[in-house]
């Protein structure tokens, strides 16, 4: 699993020859460590599908690659226009004649859209396509597409479920690990071009001389990649690094530090993106330690790296203190006032769903508030919720409800949309993802978890793509491009979110996991220090009903939409009952669409989710003739667990269902085993 998607197999004899024809050799005419790379990977790619790495050329002649900006190719005489929809990163693939043979053109306006378009050219050819008929182009919708390290230090991973951190900060900056070069190699093939490398709760440790330093190095390695690098800062690090008596964003003197502290990193790294901060959440410190608010605490940093062309990455993800009868409410009570309040740099960092990566969230009401401040969506690639490394989700279809979701509830704009627009800044939308690499030598802890690393890349590209396109691709570069293959994988894990979202949380049900790790059932868990984090606070089962009233009888976050949609959910029956119990207590009794009572269906939502993952674990077992056998096995062996823990959560939750309810089991429902 290490060669990720990236593997390179040869392709079977009658068309390896037919491809060493078509990529015969290599035209590059400009010069730079990005085209380096770029050349590098047409390399490795072609040696390995096609028996040989094609040479380097001057001129071109049938069965050439050429990789060229469009007024370079027109130098060389290949009839291009000039193509400005492509933008800085966009690139066109394009087979076409030339004198009595083929070329294939690879063409963009910069050295990074070049490399993009060689990986994607090799990606192509990976999943059957001839290069020399190709006709292919795309360009980045969002600007900022970024992976968030939680990485620790002391090499932990908060959240982490792939072994230990990647970065070998012991070593740095002397050693560069060649696993830097792959991290850059596989990011930059999906579009990745931002990485925070450590993590949110963040140690002020990391903005110290020594660790600047460390950060270049990767910095250094990852540039030719066109990935940037960014940090973590910590709210109070003038008082613990710069020896200061506050952090008071509003203080001269903390002004001042953070300035000197932005000076010296952009010496050690001039193109250095700017800093990621969670303030004021989860017992982090922030501008309102001081009775600042979060646009004052951004604005100090903002102004920090601004004369860089820095930015700050600022977090909504808060809540604790004034929201006790629902957490759901507060990033937006905090953040709505302060909209268009925030410096110009400033980018505010939004999770998915307002309560914390759930299984299945509604958006979060901020998507559709913040009209004049730039968002980022944040989604969690490692698995928190959705079993580890160890269950098989495809989160494609997580991320891809959320950006379809229609904010206005009236015809949009989409969730994607807003991000596209960047609220009139399109330079500064984006999707971060909270990244599931670790050094586990499959880098993300099982071979399925790699597809979501893909998927995410692939969706920050491209917000508006299909994530069972997505599937199809990864399916066929990772695995084979063989149909008997392709279409049963794909359609098990597109398959595989909603399973785990019935044998987990059905009907809008949320946070019901096991304290502290968040791995399998806790829905009785009533007793924890702050009630938010207990799962009966999300749940209200009792004797009457369950589900948490969010309409205007209960918390009234619905008010947090706009009115349109609003209405809707503001009645059981008009809102989606995927969504149901997020925003209505009701009773056992309520009867769902199909005429089943709320217990009823609740209980077949479990036992369906179980039934699923029985059936790809079936499935899987049919397809051993095309897999290798180590990525088959491990597969395997990570099913055989989730079967049995599917039927934990399923049978935990429904007894416990049971002892609040004092309902007997539905018929045709197996007692629990
Ligand atoms: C979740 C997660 C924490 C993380 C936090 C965050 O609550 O459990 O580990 O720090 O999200 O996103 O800041």
């Amino acid at each position: 699993g290490y060669d990720l998607w990236l593997r390179y197999r040869p392709v079977a004899a009658p068309a390896r020859a037919a491809l060493a024809a078509q990529a015969r050799s290599l035209v590059i005419p400009g010069r730079s460590a990005t085209l380096d790379a770029a050349a590098a990977e047409l390399r490795r790619g072609l040696g390995g599908m096609a028996g040989v790495a094609p040479p380097a050329a001057a001129t071109l002649a049938p069965g050439a690659i050429l990789l060229a900006r469009p007024a370079e190719a027109r130098r060389l005489g290949v009839a291009v226009a000039d193509a400005p929809e492509l933008g800085r990163e966009g690139f066109r693939l394009r087979g076409m004649a030339w004198r009595g043979g083929r070329i294939t053109l690879v063409l963009a306006n910069s050295d990074l859209g070049l490399l993009y378009g060689a990986f994607r050219l090799l990606e192509r050819i990976e999943a059957g396509e001839r290069p020399d008929r190709i006709d292919f182009a795309t360009a980045p919708h969002l600007a900022l597409r970024m992976l968030d390290h939680w990485d620790n230090l002391d090499g932990g991973v908060e959240r982490g479920y792939a072994g230990h951190s990647i970065w070998d900060w012991w070593h740095l900056p002397d050693r560069a690990d060649p696993r830097y070069t792959d991290y850059a190699r596989a990011n930059a093939s999906i579009g990745i071009n931002g990485t925070v490398l450590n993590n949110v709760n963040a140690s002020a440790e990391s903005l110290s001389p020594r660790y600047i330093a460390k950060a270049a190095a990767l910095a250094d390695i990852f540039r030719p990649y066109g990935i940037k690098v960014y940090l973590s800062a910590r709210f109070s690090a003038p008082i613990e690094l710069g020896g200061l008596k506050t952090a008071d964003p509003l203080d001269p003197g903390v002004r001042a530090w953070w300035r000197a502290k932005a000076d010296e990193i952009y010496r050690a790294i001039p193109d250095f993106g700017g800093f990621l901060v969670k303030a004021n959440s989860e017992g982090q410190p922030g501008p309102q330690d001081y009775h600042r608010s979060h646009a004052e605490g951004a604005a100090a940093l903002a102004d920090a790296v601004r004369p860089h062309g820095g930015v700050i990455l600022y977090r909504a993800f808060v809540y604790a203190h004034d929201n006790p009868e629902d957490r759901a409410k507060q990033a937006y009570d905090d953040f709505k006032p302060l909209d268009g309040r925030f410096a110009d740099n400033v980018i505010v960092q939004v999770k998915n769903g307002p309560i914390d990566f759930q299984p299945r969230e509604p958006f979060h009401p901020l998507f559709g508030a913040m009209l004049r401040t730039p968002l980022m969506m944040e989604v969690q690639i490692t698995k928190e919720y959705l079993g580890f490394a160890t269950h098989l989700v495809y989160l494609g279809p997580l991320f891809e409800e959320v950006l379809r979701s229609d904010t206005s509830g009236a015809g949009g704009p989409s969730v994607a949309q807003v991000l596209e627009r960047g609220a009139g800044r399109p330079g500064l939308g984006g999707m971060a993802g909270v990244a599931n690499i670790g050094d586990d030598r499959n880098w993300s802890g099982s071979i399925f978890d790699q597809a979501n690393w893909f998927a995410f890349g692939r969706l920050a590209w491209d917000p508006e793509a299909s994530s069972e396109a997505i599937a199809r691709e990864w399916t066929a570069i990772s695995f084979t491009p063989d149909p008997r293959f392709v279409t049963p994988v794909v359609a098990m894990m597109m398959g595989s979110r909603e399973a785990a979202v019935n044998y987990m949380t059905p009907l809008g049900l949320a946070h019901q996991m096991a304290t502290g790790h968040h791995y399998g059932p806790g829905p009785w868990v009533h007793d924890l220090a702050r009630p938010e984090w207990n799962p009966t606070y999300y749940a209200r089962a009792d004797a009457d009903g369950i589900g948490f009233d969010r309409t205007a009888t209960g918390s009234n976050a619905i008010a947090q939409y706009a009115p349109d949609l609003a209405r809707r959910l503001a009645d059981p029956r008009t809102t989606p009952e995927a969504l149901l119990l997020w925003f209505h207590h009701l009773p056992w009794s309520y009867r769902l669409a199909d005429g089943e009572t709320l217990w009823e269906g609740l209980v077949r939502h479990y036992d369906r989710g179980v039934a699923s993952v029985a059936a790809m674990r079936r499935q899987w077992a049919a397809l051993a003739p095309y897999v290798d056998p180590e990525r088959f096995a491990l597969t395997e062996t990570y099913l055989a667990i989730q079967q049995r823990e599917a039927q934990w959560w399923r049978d935990a939750s429904i007894a416990y269902w049971r002892s609040v309810s004092h309902r007997p089991l539905p018929a045709n429902v197996a007692p629990p085993a």
